[in-house]
């Protein structure tokens, strides 16, 4: 590279210290370190930092119930979400807390200089009060009607439905979420800034091309419907930085957590010798980049930059914004197991396996991010398995058994050639963010590498004397196109890229490798790099993310039982197989009343059934159609094994078992319990 290489600065928003890293937590991280990687990868000075959002009543209040102080809390906390973040390879270059001293002194200055600027206002304000805690309440301790739109239950500063931003004073039917108390009303002196003055600049920052399209409509949404001083202050008690100046009164979490971005790079450049100023000072040409999810563009589309800009400070290149994480089409839940924290899924599944399937998906926009757990498995299987490492492994044994060492000559020269020739359409693709895009362009590649040794066919070749240069040529072929895709998969599966370094005996790739070839080179012998993922393990891990609760001990490791063909019907079976209490007490079984039943195209055995579980409806398939007619059993009480994993059949997402019993065919029977059982009971 003749160019000197960029720099570069990157954040992930940074996590609160009072709960787990779950998948969705990972979709941002992931995406960003593949990002960070990539660019590490082209030779530019990227510089990637996080940190944990340690300040705010949440916390505060999590550490009084555990019995623990603030800084008990969020360290242990802290400890367990960068071990989470490293289980899935994800690579800081540092990870700090917003409780720092660095953070201290930075968030003291955006203020100071604000204040100095004269963006600082002091209003006589009404808060709400819980007189039970005896505590001022922050936003999110109050839940009332939004004031805007009329939606019910909405939080203290900001409504789910229709996005309005508001203070807690002016809900509607407020109450305290602390004691359930109806706050009262007190008066205070609270410090505001003052951010309609940025409107100017802040329109012409919606205008650059720092937003996504949809994200900066969004922002100007609410810029045209008018902007409000933002109150950044908070009474005591409260776990955070106290206000120079205002004894008693604390900044408000999110007015120093993104400053915590500065801080957690202060530290790595004290550290490591770096101008700190260089990234920071208005003017700067570095580059300044935050990943984020949509659910906080008000606080970085606008609060941030103004704030820098008050404070005489760069604003950042740009928002990377992402949208929300669904598991198998639907909002992640603790009942049905989806809620899956980072841990759960790291003691079941291989961290490359959902980088790739995250890669594999993601593109620039801010769509929701579907997992389908099925569709995971089946790509994971396919791309990984089947087309990546199936490269090597069809051709890394014959080298060795010729005598270990590349030729010089390659087979198919062309077909290498074209491989190394998407090297920069691959480059853009990762740079803007389009890895879909990408690993579709990898995949299509590897495809064209596995029919060629289907066509040269080197078992084939290998079983007749005189064929052994011929059979190293085409070797040498097909392994220097895995070289290549592994080099353009690496910054999505760096664990596959270590072992493929090892096995082809090379130093750690990095992008201009992509110009060179293997040849008359010396190579180890293969061995296996990636298993196969099993339905099973992700079976297990849905099963250890369901809400246990109801368990006084942990689970014994789930037994699986035998798989019956394509059946969602329990029929008593006799499998001699027993089960522990403890797997009998995971098996969530619920009474369900069918409201519908149809029967369904081309099934002979199935009906369709709509189950309300008092709470919840779902669509199941049930074998039980040579029983009973659909309007012999609407409106009837069945019972339900509700914590089964959602299933795809040939007709349609199942999401639960109907509980029957009897040999089968015509005589099995739903069981009906006694009147008196209500949609939605347990059943024990
Ligand atoms: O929404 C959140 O999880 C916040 N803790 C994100 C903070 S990002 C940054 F501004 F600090
Ligand atoms: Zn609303």
């Amino acid at each position: 590279m003749t160019d000197a290489p960029r720099k570069i600065l990157v954040t992930s928003a940074l996590p609160y210290a009072n709960g787990s890293i779950h998948l969705g937590h990972m979709l941002e991280h992931i995406q960003t370190d593949i990002w960070v990687r990539f660019q590490k990868m082209r030779g530019e000075h990227c510089i990637y930092v996080c940190a944990d959002d340690a300040h705010g009543t949440a916390i505060m209040l999590k550490a009084e119930e555990t019995g623990i102080t603030p800084e008990e809390q969020i360290a242990r906390v802290q400890a367990e979400h960068e071990r989470d973040f490293h289980g899935f390879l994800i690579r800081y270059d540092h990870y700090h807390s917003t409780h720092s001293p660095e953070n201290r002194v930075l968030a003291e200055q955006v203020y100071t200089l604000n204040r100095d600027a004269g963006y600082i206002l002091e209003k006589e304000i009404t808060q709400l009060y819980d007189p039970v805690k005896g505590m001022f309440l922050a936003d999110r301790f109050v839940r009332g009607t939004c004031p805007k739109c009329g939606a019910e239950d909405q939080y203290g500063d900001n409504c789910e439905v229709c996005s309005a931003t508001y203070t807690p004073a002016e809900l509607i039917k407020p109450y305290s979420t602390i004691s359930g108390a109806t706050p009262e009303e007190r008066q205070t002196t609270q410090l505001f800034f003052d951010l309609p003055r940025f409107e100017n600049m802040l329109r012409e920052w919606l205008d650059s091309d720092a937003l996504q399209p949809s994200v900066a409509n969004k922002l100007r949404e609410w810029v045209d419907a008018g902007l409000q001083p933002w109150d950044i202050s908070r009474e005591a008690p409260y776990f955070g930085f106290e206000i120079p100046g205002w004894p008693g009164k604390y900044f408000y979490v999110w007015m120093d957590a993104p400053v915590g971005y500065m801080a957690s790079f202060r530290h790595y450049c004290d550290k490591h010798g770096l101008d700190f100023d260089e990234y920071w000072r208005e003017g700067s040409t570095t580059e300044l980049h935050h990943f984020i999810g949509k659910d906080i563009v008000n606080f970085h589309g606008l609060f941030w930059p103004a704030m820098l800009e008050g404070a005489g400070l760069r604003k950042p290149t740009a928002l990377h914004v992402h949208g929300f994480v669904t598991v198998n089409g639907a909002k992640m839940s603790k009942s049905r197991g989806t809620f899956i924290k980072a841990s759960t899924y790291l003691e079941h599944l291989d961290p490359e396996y959902l980088r790739y399937y995250f890669a594999a998906k993601l593109g620039k926009g801010v769509d929701d991010f579907d997992l389908n757990l099925e569709d995971f498995v089946l790509r994971v299987n396919a791309d990984l398995v089947g087309k990546v490492v199936n490269i090597a492994s069809r051709t890394g044994n014959f080298v060795h058994k010729f005598g270990g060492r590349l030729p010089a000559e390659l087979d198919n020269e062309a077909l290498v050639r074209e491989v190394q020739a998407a090297a920069p359409r691959i480059a853009a693709l990762y740079e803007a963010r389009e890895f879909g895009k990408a690993i579709r362009d990898i995949m299509m590649l590897a495809d064209q590498a596995n029919q060629y040794i289907n066509d040269q066919a080197p078992w084939k070749l290998a079983k007749e004397d005189g064929n052994e240069a011929k059979v190293l040529a085409v070797c040498a072929s097909a392994l220097n196109v895995f070289r290549l895709l592994v080099l353009y998969l690496k910054p999505v599966m760096p664990a596959l890229a270590e072992k493929t370094e090892a096995f082809l005996r090379i130093p750690p790739l990095s992008w201009r490798d992509a110009d060179t070839l293997l040849r008359d080179h010396e190579i180890e012998r293969f061995s296996a790099m990636i298993s196969r993922v099993d339905n099973k393990q992700v079976d297990a891990m849905l099963a250890a993310s369901k809400d246990t609760t109801a368990a006084a001990e942990p689970p014994a490791p789930a037994k699986k039982a035998k798989k019956t063909p394509a059946q969602n019907t329990a029929v008593t079976d006799s499998t001699p197989d027993t089960i522990s209490i403890d797997d009998f007490l995971r098996v969530k079984l619920r009474v369900a009343r069918i409201v519908k039943a149809a029967h369904v195209d081309g099934a002979d055995k199935l009906l369709q059934l709509t189950l309300d579980l008092g709470d919840e409806t779902r669509n199941v398939f049930a074998g039980i159609k040579a029983r009973y007619a659909p309007e012999d059993i609407e409106g009837r009480l069945t019972v339900v094994v509700a914590n089964l994993a959602p299933r795809k059949m040939k007709f349609g997402m199942s999401e639960g078992m109907v509980l029957a019993a009897g040999p089968g065919g015509e005589d099995i029977f739903l069981l009906s319990p006694d009147s008196g059982a209500q949609p939605g009971m347990e059943v024990r």
